[in-house]
């Protein structure tokens, strides 16, 4: 891994999207021996043969939905199937890669796919944890890992990542994402491909990675999740698409579609999203699988009479491969035999997707990947172990620490760890963790602070309160707990949301503390001890009262693994906090959707007196959130000289280098993001507020001063404008070099682009 000031030697090389353009992947050159190879192997097979190179089909160890389908073994022997998902383990992925290979005519070798999305064994931070820590090496360095471990169980392909930008923290998958924003999300997005596909597909320990889910899925209305998606192209393209064309710009091998209709068509139906944009306009050049069912679920959207003529608009709108719903298999043969679908039609897709194979190495050596002692040898590696806790307390964000509770004080000889997030191994690791050891292998935050607080300090424990739903208004563990809060000398409240309230079909319409939480939560404080709140969750919530009443509050997200001594390495100050939110937390469920990117309107509040009624605003509370995106606190503190610029102005081919001296001005060492934001003041179409347009996490020593430079070129301040052309447009902007998305009301510098 590379430390920051690796990054600070290469002088004005924060990373901006338009400066870390394309490069053609390895995997897409040409390669005339594999031309041939492939050319040959079409000519042999039967219609019934490539669709089944276009099926993939769980298997029967587990499913994130309806399964469709028994016997996929007699599939697999029959050659109706070309790729499988969730079945893992070099052992069982041996198995039912013989199948095909010795029991088929061809012996095309199956492709192993599954959600490794955070880890596989070893569990890193959820991805919006991780993204949290603003740190695009420990990102990639994640990703590296998962794709060490998956592939030595026998895994060729995950499907991730998880690019959606999401805004709505009632939305639940937004705990698979990288959250609310198009540049941080988009650097994420390059830095999880890299690292599972390395720089070459054919190493037995990368794995082909999969962009999902194409597209604006984020923007479900109302937050409920598979529902309607009704956007502007324009936001589509400004807001939802950008991290997808960085995954491709990135070489991402695969796509996969989404569950939600774009503009009237479901996604796994639309030409525009998956031949318009994905072919024609980015070059993508890798196969599409659907998301699961999702073409069956064209009847049910509406979109199809039945699945005949779901699986004909799939494939015509450019899907390759049909995960689970076996419409392709069922149908597609007729398809063609009718002549609806053409042969040229089904030929293209099958040969994305045997090139993949081919690239994998997978007709070399099928069984390349299924090696039992490899396996033995590589899973929850002690560096893999390390890595985790290290991702994991960066992603933590310190969102208040009034009087300096924490770190810990080092006389506090009883901490009482309070919640039913304090001690339970099943919530640490969050949702989608894969083939992640739910049981017995995390580390509980009781865990892991009583293994930093050695002799002398006693942690102890008491449940106290639920996070489960039905559990409001309940107090039965009241006593106990608040017994135990007077008996100690500072409280480790540990609450948030159970482990599987965010993520897939985990939406919800309270933003609050679950259960009854919130009301244990008030009786600590009154205790007068000091209280430090960790907060456990996938999602932004709505913990007002605790930022007015509570002494501090740590972010932790599900932190993985080796979560428990991630936090006890924040709480007791071996580590010093540096994540900063990479989501809006808002005050209320009322004022989602909210973003810090959003438009000025014609009536700001701003511009109104104190009070005034007609401006944009609540009448029962504040614009702003209670956290903004970028936000995060540290136990030192850092200062920011004013901002300069290279120039005043730039030209086409220009650019323009903005500085800053950021200096720790406390008296601990500790890394800060420094971020840069620019408005461009008025375009031929509405432009946000500001927009984040680079960022550089440092490490200072106390006293330290480092300057921060930025540089931008027009090209960095492209969007789609009124005639629905990409690029930028002349005019006036203003920048800031900031510790978050806050500084927009400070004073700008200013600078404009000529023509
Ligand atoms: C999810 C995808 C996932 C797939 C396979 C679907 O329900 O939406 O994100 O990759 O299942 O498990």
């Amino acid at each position: 891994m590379s430390g920051a000031s690796e990054r600070e030697a290469n002088a004005g090389s924060s990373p901006t999207l338009a400066s870390s353009q394309s490069v053609e992947p390895a995997w897409a050159r040409r390669d005339a021996e594999m031309d041939r190879f492939l050319d040959e192997l079409i000519a042999k097979m039967t219609l019934q043969e490539k669709v089944g190179q276009l099926t993939l089909l769980t298997s029967d160890w587990e499913s994130t939905g309806p399964t469709m389908r028994e016997g996929y073994k007699q599939d697999i022997a029959a050659g109706r199937v070309g790729a499988i998902f969730n079945a893992y383990t070099a052992e069982y992925t041996r198995d039912l890669q013989a199948m095909a290979v010795e029991g088929t005519r061809l012996g095309i070798p199956l492709l192993f796919g599954y959600d490794v999305i955070h880890g596989h064994r070893t569990i890193f931070p959820i991805s919006l944890g991780e993204a949290a820590s603003w740190d695009l090496d420990a990102i990639e360095e994640s990703a590296r890992i998962s794709a060490i471990e998956a592939s030595a169980e026998g895994i060729h392909w995950t499907f991730s990542p998880m690019v959606d930008v999401s805004r709505d923290a009632r939305w639940g998958r937004g705990s698979e994402g990288a959250g609310e924003d198009v540049f941080l999300g988009s650097l994420i997005a390059k830095a999880r491909v890299r690292g599972y596909q390395g720089d070459d597909l054919g190493a037995i320990d990368t794995v082909l990675a999969t962009a999902k889910h194409f597209a604006a899925y984020g923007a479900a209305q109302a937050g409920r999740d598979y529902h309607t998606v009704d956007i502007s192209e324009r936001t589509l393209r400004d807001t939802y698409l950008p991290p997808f064309k960085a995954a491709v710009d990135e070489g991402v091998a695969t796509f996969m579609t989404a569950f939600n209709e774009y503009d009237g068509v479901p996604a796994s139906g639309s030409r525009f999203l998956l031949t318009d944009v994905l072919r024609d306009e980015w070059g993508f050049d890798g196969f599409v699988v659907t998301d699961y069912t999702s073409i069956n679920e064209m009847v049910p959207h509406g979109y199809a009479r039945n699945l005949a003529q779901a699986g004909e608009q799939a494939l015509h709108a450019g899907v390759d491969m049909d995960m689970q719903g076996a419409v392709f298999m069922e149908n597609m043969v007729n398809s063609v035999e009718q002549g609806r679908v053409s042969q040229a039609g089904i030929d293209r897709a099958v040969r994305r997707v045997l090139e993949m194979k081919y690239r994998l190495g997978l007709f070399e050596d099928p069984y390349r990947y299924a090696d039992a002692e490899r396996q033995q040898a590589t899973l929850y590696k002690p560096e893999f172990l390390d890595a985790a806790r290290d991702v994991a307390r960066k992603s933590m964000v310190l969102l208040k620490n009034e009087g300096g509770t924490l770190p810990l004080a080092a006389d506090a000889n009883r901490i009482a760890v309070i919640g039913p997030l304090g001690d339970s191994k099943p919530d640490m690791i969050g949702s989608w963790a894969a083939a992640g050891d739910r049981q017995t292998r995390p580390v509980t935050v009781l865990e892991g602070l009583r293994a930093r607080a050695g002799d002398g300090v006693r942690v102890d424990y008491a449940k106290g309160a639920s996070y489960e739903f039905a559990d409001e208004g309940k107090t039965d563990g009241f006593a106990e707990a608040l017994a135990l809060a007077e008996e100690s000398d500072v409280i480790v409240a540990a609450m948030g949301e159970k482990w599987d309230m965010t993520g897939e079909a985990a939406s919800r319409t309270s933003l609050d503390l679950p259960g009854n939480q919130q009301a244990l939560l008030e009786r600590l404080v009154a205790t007068g001890k000091p209280v430090v709140l960790v907060m456990m969750s996938g999602r932004p919530n709505s913990i007002t009262w605790a930022d007015e009443h509570v002494d501090a509050i740590l972010h932790a997200w599900y932190p993985g693994t080796q979560g428990g001594h991630a936090v006890a390495d924040v709480l007791f100050g071996d580590y010093n906090p540096s994540g900063k939110l990479p989501v809006t937390f808002p005050r209320n469920v009322g004022q989602v959707p909210i973003h810090y990117d959003m438009k000025n309107t014609g009536r700001p509040i701003e511009l109104g007196a104190p009070g005034a009624k007609y401006v944009s605003r609540y009448l029962n509370t504040p614009n702003d959130p209670l956290y903004r995106f970028g936000y995060g606190l540290s136990y030192t503190s850092f200062g920011y000289s004013p901002a300069t610029l290279s120039a005043a102005s730039m030209g086409p081919g220009g650019s323009i280098t903005a500085r800053a001296t950021v200096t720790n001005t406390g008296d601990r060492a500790g890394e800060e993001v420094v971020q840069l934001y620019v408005r461009d003041l008025v375009g031929s179409v509405t432009r946000p507020v500001q927009e984040l347009k680079g960022f550089e996490k440092v490490m200072l020593q106390p006293g330290e001063a480092r300057t921060v430079s930025f540089t931008l070129r027009p090209e960095d301040l492209a969007f789609t404008r009124a005639d629905m052309t990409h690029g930028w447009e002349p005019g006036e902007f203003q920048l800031w070099i900031a510790p978050s998305s806050g500084a927009a009301a400070s004073t700008p510098v200013t600078f404009s682009i000529t023509e």
